[in-house]
């Protein structure tokens, strides 16, 4: 997965103006990043620097998360052609590229990288030795198989050339500049109009605007749409890092999307309710944490009755039997994952009805949903995903409100604030086990998932390999791996004795226990955290909130490069 920026201004602007749009989009990849000002390709292995003064009415640049060759300096974009006339940048994986640069070479063109995507500048080269340059981008689109969002310019030429297909792209305008970008935030501080890319459609970008065209050249209307974004701060000022913003920014979260549905979104919202009541099959599709979100979100509306499954996105066309009345209702927070693109993509041919909730507004998976609503958490920077999964949650518990379950949704904001006040307790206990090499996260029924969800952000950002599993299977294999001092984080809701007997089966084998809970009788234990609230759906979303917690101090203990976890996505685009 990479980000990809291109701007054409009206004005000269420096490459650090480029820059600031693509380190927006650092989450999508930071291991090299590179741009090219019209003038001159520059290059760098490592994290974004915002810096470079030379002007240029045009430029295009890339943050790159690599696939195809290692992380070095040739193979950063943008990407030359082998006379410079043609330069490129690329999100996405050429399948067949092998095959396209076996013919390109036979031409005589000469690669500079190891990576896929240099193919497409030397196509462009090759192909305007006859054509003009729209027939040759429409050549290259029906050349390629693969996924691509990719940006092209061409030496002494003051346009952005871009194409796409199933990668995301999507362009800004204001007064005076054009932008283009793998998603709004990148420059989502400059306009609040925006034009998203459909499949296979190729724009033409200059200053004063743009044209979209199809793959056989004829023009495509594309209005513009406006988006409003809440305002996010810019930097992460007080806090060391973006993981701790965005758990404190919670609350509001919260908040926002509670009144949100109550009021703004409250059309979509009994829309979405009506839906679920007609299904006669509902099945929720997703990845990772969101992932977690949902399979919380099952369990809470099998309390109340409703039949219902979730899926892991990736296997979901192996598990999963859609029809015309089954209702696939997606999490995702960047509304950009492949795999839940895949789902969606495969559940439609199959009949069945698209909804989704995500947080990035007009991105593919909610374009590609009938309903959608937002989930209105602001911009998740840290790769982590915190809040997001935080205000998933309580979307769940929104909707199992609905079909029954009873739960006060109004002071859910509160008892989180309550919880991040006792932080420093939390780091305390943190510290105790970020040494451990193996840890283990139990829960059962409710706090399965959050168990899960907690091994995850353990594993995603102290990198402490950390199962989080269900309490009844440790004794079918997983307890021949707790021994004196491994640390077991049980998360016990009220009196559930199953929770608590394992929590003593571990200990019997010698784990040090951290129970997160809301049984008075087990607070005064050492390293417990008490969660106050009686209601079990509240106290699923605030075990999760603690476990954050201890993954980001553990994190923060081992000197971690916390907001960008090595070999993780935030959102896994990775074709
Ligand atoms: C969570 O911390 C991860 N970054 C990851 O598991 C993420 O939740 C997953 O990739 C799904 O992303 P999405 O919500 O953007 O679809």
């Amino acid at each position: 997965m990479c980000g990809i920026v291109g701007i054409a201004s009206r004005t000269p602007f420096s490459a650090s103006m480029l820059l600031g749009r693509l380190k927006r989009l650092e989450y999508r990849g930071y291991d090299s990043f590179g741009y090219y000002d019209g003038r001159e390709i520059k290059k760098h292995v490592g994290n974004i620097r915002v810096e470079g003064r030379g002007l240029t009415r045009t430029g295009i640049s890339h943050t790159r998360w690599a696939t195809h060759g290692g992380v070095t300096e040739p193979n950063a974009h943008p990407h030359a052609a082998c006379d410079r006339s043609v330069v490129a940048v690329h999100n996405g994986i050429i399948e067949n590229f092998e095959d396209l640069k076996r013919v390109l070479v036979r031409k005589g063109h000469r690669f500079a990288s190891e990576t896929d995507s240099e193919v497409i500048s030397h196509f462009v080269e090759e192909g305007l030795k006859t054509k003009p340059i729209r027939s040759v981008l429409a050549d290259l689109m029906k050349s390629i198989s693969g996924t691509f969002a990719a940006l092209i310019m061409l030496e002494g030429r003051n346009e952005i050339y871009a194409v796409k297909r199933d990668s995301p792209l999507v362009l800004g305008v204001s007064k005076d500049l054009t932008v283009v970008a793998s998603d709004i935030y990148a420059f989502s501080d400059l306009t609040t109009e925006a034009a998203f890319f459909e499949n296979d459609e190729i724009a033409e970008i200059t200053a004063g605007g743009y044209a979209f065209f199809d793959g056989r050249g004829r023009a495509v209307a594309k209005p513009l749409r406006k988006f409003d974004l809440q305002p996010e701060p810019a930097l992460r000022r007080a806090h060391k890092h973006y993981m701790l913003k965005e758990i404190l920014e919670e609350p509001a979260a919260v908040d926002r999307l509670l009144f949100s549905l109550a009021n703004d979104q409250k059309p979509e919202f009994d829309e979405l309710i009506r839906l679920m009541r007609r299904a006669k099959k509902i099945i929720f599709a997703s990845c990772g944490t969101s992932y977690h979100a949902s399979l919380l979100g099952a369990y809470f509306l099998h309390r109340v009755g409703v039949e219902n499954q979730t899926l892991i996105a990736s296997e979901f066309r192996h598990f999963a039997n859609v029809d015309r009345d089954t209702l696939v209702l997606a999490l995702s927070q960047s509304g950009e994952t492949m795999d839940v693109i895949d789902s969606l993509n495969y559940a439609r041919e199959c009949g069945g009805r698209l909804v989704s909730l995500v947080n990035v507004p007009y991105s593919t998976i909610q374009r590609m949903s009938g309903l959608s609503l937002n989930l209105l958490a602001g911009q998740e920077v840290c790769v982590a995903s915190t809040k997001a999964f935080v205000s998933q949650a309580a979307f769940m518990l929104r909707i199992a409100q609905e079909f029954g379950f009873r739960v006060n949704l109004a002071n859910l904001a509160d008892r989180i604030r309550g919880l991040l006040r006792k932080r420093e307790q939390i780091r305390g206990i943190a510290e105790t086990f970020a040494p451990a090499r193996d840890l283990y996260v139990i829960g059962r029924g409710l706090t399965y998932p959050v168990a899960r969800e907690i091994a995850l952000k353990i594993k995603e950002i102290s990198y402490i390999h950390a199962e989080g599993m269900m309490g009844g299977e440790l004794k079918h294999g997983t307890i021949a791996l707790i021994e004196k001092g491994t640390p077991v984080i049980s998360v016990i809701n009220t009196n559930d004795p199953d929770i608590i007997s394992n929590t003593k089966e571990v200990e019997a084998r010698g784990a040090v226990t951290i129970p997160i809970t809301n049984n008075p009788a087990v607070w005064r234990r050492p390293r417990a955290v008490a969660v106050r609230t009686d209601n079990d759906g509240k106290f699923g979303i605030l075990a999760a909130v603690a476990g954050q917690l201890m993954a980001y101090y553990a994190a923060d203990k081992l000197g971690r490069p916390i907001d960008k976890p090595r070999n993780l996505a935030k959102s896994v685009t990775v074709k």
